[in-house]
Formats: C-alpha cells, sequence, structure tokens
C-alpha cells in the first residue's frame, strides 16, 4: 500500500486535488485508484463521505471526468458537492495492468483469465476495504456504470457480507440478466459462441482492445483525425460511439475525443465469454468452466447461480429506454428481484453512453443520484 507520485493530467489540468492509490488485490493485481477528496469550493474539515465510481466494460474511471467540472461530469460534481470521490480502474485496464508475478504479456493467459466475476470479487471487495480503511468511515457510497453494476452485483449477491459496506449502491445503465440484449455485435457472438472461442483461444487471443493493440490504435487514430474541434466532418467522429451501442445524439461530442483519448482500454476474452453464457442462458450466474472446471473451482459440477435476494444494499437504478445493453426486460426482471429497491428511474431518451456523456446528464440524471445519495446520507450513521 504505498502512494504514489504519479499524477493524472485530465484531473489536476482542472485545478482539483488528486491522489493516486496503488491497492493490491488478493490474487495479485495491483490497481491504481483515484481519489479527488475534495472539490475546489468544498475544503472544510467535515467528513466526507466516501463514494468508489466503477467504469464499465473496456473503460478507465476517466468516464466520469471526460465532460469536465462545471456540472458536466458527476466525478467533479460529486467533488463539489462535499463527497470524498475515489475512482477505480479494474484490472486490466490502463492504470491497472499490474500483477505481483504475472507481466500482461509474457503471461497474458494467466493475467487476462478474468470475468466481471473476479473484478466483483476482489477488486470491488479490495478497493472497498482499502477506501473504509482509509477514511474511517464504516459504509460508502457505490457508482457503477454497465459492467460497473454487475461487479457490483455478483459481489454483493456471491459475498453478502460486503453489503453492510454500501450505503446505496447507484447502478446506471444496469446489468445482470442479459437475454435482451439487443446489439448486431452480441447476436453475433451468441449464435457463434463456441467457433469464436476456439478461434480465440487457438490464436492465443485473450483480450481485444489493449493500448497498444491495432484495433485499439486504429479507433484512436480515428478518432483523433474526425473529432478535432474545428473539423468539418465531425459527425463520423460518432461512429465509435455508434458501435458502442448509440443510436441517438444525447451525448456531448467534446466528451468523445477525452474518451478515446484512454479508451477502448483492454477488454478480457473472458468477460466477452462470460456476458455471452449469460445472454444464452438468461441466469444471472458465475462463469461455466465445464464439468471438471466447476468441480475444482466451486465443488460442483453445474454453474452455481447467483441469487439477487442476496443484495440487500439499497439500489437505485437508473435505465435508458433507448439502451441496448441494458434493456427493459432485463432491467425489469432485475428489479423485481432486488429485496432493496430504492427507485427505477427510466430517463428521458437515454441509450447506454448517456449516462456517461450526455450533455444534459448534470439536471437529467446527476442531480438526482446526489440528492437520493444525500437522503440516504441523512439517514444512515455514516462514521
Ligand atoms: C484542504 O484541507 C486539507 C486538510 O484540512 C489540507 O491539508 C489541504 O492543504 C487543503 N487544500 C487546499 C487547497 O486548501
Ligand atoms: C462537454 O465536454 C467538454 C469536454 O470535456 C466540456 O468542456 C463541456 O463543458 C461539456 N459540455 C457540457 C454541456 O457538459
Ligand atoms: C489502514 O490505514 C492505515 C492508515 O490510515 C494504514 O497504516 C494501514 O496500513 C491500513 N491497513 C490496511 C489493511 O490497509
Ligand atoms: C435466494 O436467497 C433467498 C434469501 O437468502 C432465499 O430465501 C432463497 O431460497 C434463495 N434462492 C435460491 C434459488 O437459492
Ligand atoms: C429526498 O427526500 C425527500 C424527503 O423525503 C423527497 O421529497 C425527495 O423526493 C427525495 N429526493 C430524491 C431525489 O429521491
Ligand atoms: C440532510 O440533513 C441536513 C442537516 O441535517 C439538511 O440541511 C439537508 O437539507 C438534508 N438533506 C436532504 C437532501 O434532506
Amino acid at each position: 500500500v504505498r502512494l504514489k507520485n504519479e499524477r493524472h493530467q485530465l484531473i489536476q489540468s482542472y485545478g482539483y486535488p488528486i491522489q493516486v492509490h496503488e491497492i493490491v488485490t488478493e490474487d495479485g493485481y495491483i490497481l491504481q485508484t483515484f481519489r479527488i477528496p475534495y472539490g475546489k469550493r468544498t475544503n472544510t474539515s467535515k467528513p466526507r463521505h466516501p463514494v468508489l465510481l466503477v467504469p464499465g466494460m473496456g473503460c478507465t474511471s476517466i468516464v466520469y471526468l471526460a465532460m469536465g467540472p462545471d456540472r458536466g461530469s458527476i466525478g467533479f460534481m460529486l467533488a463539489d458537492e462535499g463527497f470524498d470521490v475515489w475512482l477505480a480502474n479494474c484490472r486490466g485496464t490502463k492504470w491497472s495492468k499490474k500483477h505481483k508475478t504475472l507481466d500482461p504479456v509474457r503471461d497474458k493467459k494467466l493475467f487476462f483469465d478474468f470475468s466481471f466475476q473476479e473484478v466483483g470479487l476482489y477488486d470491488i471487495t479490495a478497493n472497498i476495504d482499502y477506501i473504509l480503511n482509509a477514511t474511517n468511515f464504516k459504509q460508502l457510497f457505490y457508482i457503477g456504470i454497465s459492467q460497473g453494476t454487475t461487479d457490483f452485483f455478483l459481489m454483493a449477491a456471491a459475498k453478502p457480507e460486503y453489503n453492510e459496506k454500501v450505503t446505496l449502491a447507484i447502478a446506471l445503465a444496469p446489468v445482470a440478466y442479459c437475454s435482451n440484449v439487443q446489439h448486431p455485435l452480441t447476436s453475433f457472438i451468441k449464435r457463434r459462441f463456441k467457433q469464436v472461442k476456439a478461434t480465440a483461444d487457438n490464436m492465443g487471443v485473450y483480450e481485444i482492445l489493449s493500448e497498444s493493440s491495432v484495433s485499439s490504435l486504429f479507433v484512436r487514430a480515428y478518432v483523433d483525425i474526425f473529432c478535432k474541434e474545428y473539423s468539418s466532418i465531425k459527425f463520423i467522429c460518432t461512429t465509435p460511439v455508434y458501435l458502442m451501442g448509440e443510436f441517438d445524439y444525447n451525448y456531448n461530442k467534446s466528451a468523445v475525443p477525452v474518451i478515446f483519448s484512454e479508451m477502448p482500454s483492454t477488454i478480457s476474452m473472458k468477460t466477452v465469454y462470460h456476458y455471452t453464457q449469460m445472454a444464452l442462458s438468461g441466469q444471472f450466474e458465475m462463469y461455466d468452466d465445464g464439468i471438471t472446471g466447476n468441480l475444482r473451482k466451486y465443488g460442483q459440477t453445474t454453474t452455481p447461480q447467483l441469487n439477487i435476494s442476496k443484495i440487500t444494499t439499497p439500489v437505485a437504478l437508473y435505465c435508458g429506454p433507448n439502451d441496448r445493453f441494458s434493456t427493459r426486460a432485463d432491467v425489469e426482471l432485475l428489479a423485481l428481484e432486488l429485496p432493496n429497491l430504492v427507485k427505477k428511474v427510466y430517463v428521458g431518451d437515454y441509450g447506454h453512453v448517456d449516462f456517461a456523456i450526455a450533455r444534459n446528464a448534470a439536471s437529467m440524471v446527476y442531480d438526482d443520484i446526489i440528492e437520493t445519495m444525500k437522503n440516504c446520507s441523512n439517514k444512515t450513521a455514516i462514521s
């Protein structure tokens, strides 16, 4: 456990204080979590309730900052509202591509042998324990987007003792059940799951879109060329966003280059397989490792199911009616089973990425989130 000197330029450039914390997980991954301990105008000695923000698949925590301060991004808004903001970077992504013994290139098969299951069981728990110890709080707020919500639901169902450590979980574009996902890319993988996996394994492909990979460089070069502020053909820069599942145009186009300056930031193939497995089975469940693998890992031949009713933390769901990854049908199933659902809001005409980069997110979503958190904060003994 040590504080590093490296500073993230984006956060600093806006004049906010930043700390970088190195957190080591039980299974040896070395993660970097960014902390904005207070806002520009909120440096009082009043205790600040910690909030952990967890990004989605292939994203770094910069998704929570890409629209800048002054009622742009939720990360800065929370700091300005008096929260102690912790931004997680999950294993394998740009800021957390380190392990005590494994090398991400030389040992790629072992290093990338994880899905949201390991992120939830190890990365999120390590972040929560570290933050509660560092701040002397008994509970923190959790905010997740997309996979960041799956990480939470999995952790809370599989390690129910962590429910007590979270005051309230805010789930943006929530994903637990996912059999109704509608994106063309995912239907392709669903139809050819076995082939896709066999081909990737044969070729030694265990991760995609890492910083130096050709696909990732291409996306970045593309955005660089087409998304410059003065470009007259700026609309083309929305194509990568379209590929991420968006049809609509709420998002802040100036935030797109910021997003793609760091992202896409590595997706383990196992994450894709695990989501595909759940899309095919219609269940919220652990990774299916085959009969012998399951026996070794879980002590049973079948795939262990995750029980949503074990998630006793209060949960608020924010969903997009036009979200093709977090669909209404799947969200409704989840909402029915959550024992402590605080609210379920369908926001405007939102799609999947709008929760991070919509121009009007502050007034459409973030204000409500912050008020909901403060309401909850008032009800709980916080420290
Ligand atoms: C904010 O407050 C902390 C603790 O009281 C102090 O150490 C720090 O220097 C202050 N920062 C600024 C920018 O005033
Ligand atoms: C859009 O994003 C840019 C770049 O981060 C930011 O400067 C601007 O304030 C944002 N606009 C809105 C309306 O949030
Ligand atoms: C808890 O925090 C203290 C400092 O606040 C630190 O010295 C200690 O190592 C931390 N313990 C763990 C388990 O992280
Ligand atoms: C799920 O958990 C609840 C509460 O702990 C329990 O009552 C129920 O039987 C469980 N369901 C399954 C299928 O295990
Ligand atoms: C906060 O609590 C007040 C009083 O119970 C309620 O009227 C208000 O709607 C709540 N705000 C949110 C965003 O849930
Ligand atoms: C929470 O409590 C404080 C003081 O007790 C009060 O000023 C504030 O309005 C309350 N916030 C909400 C959202 O109810």
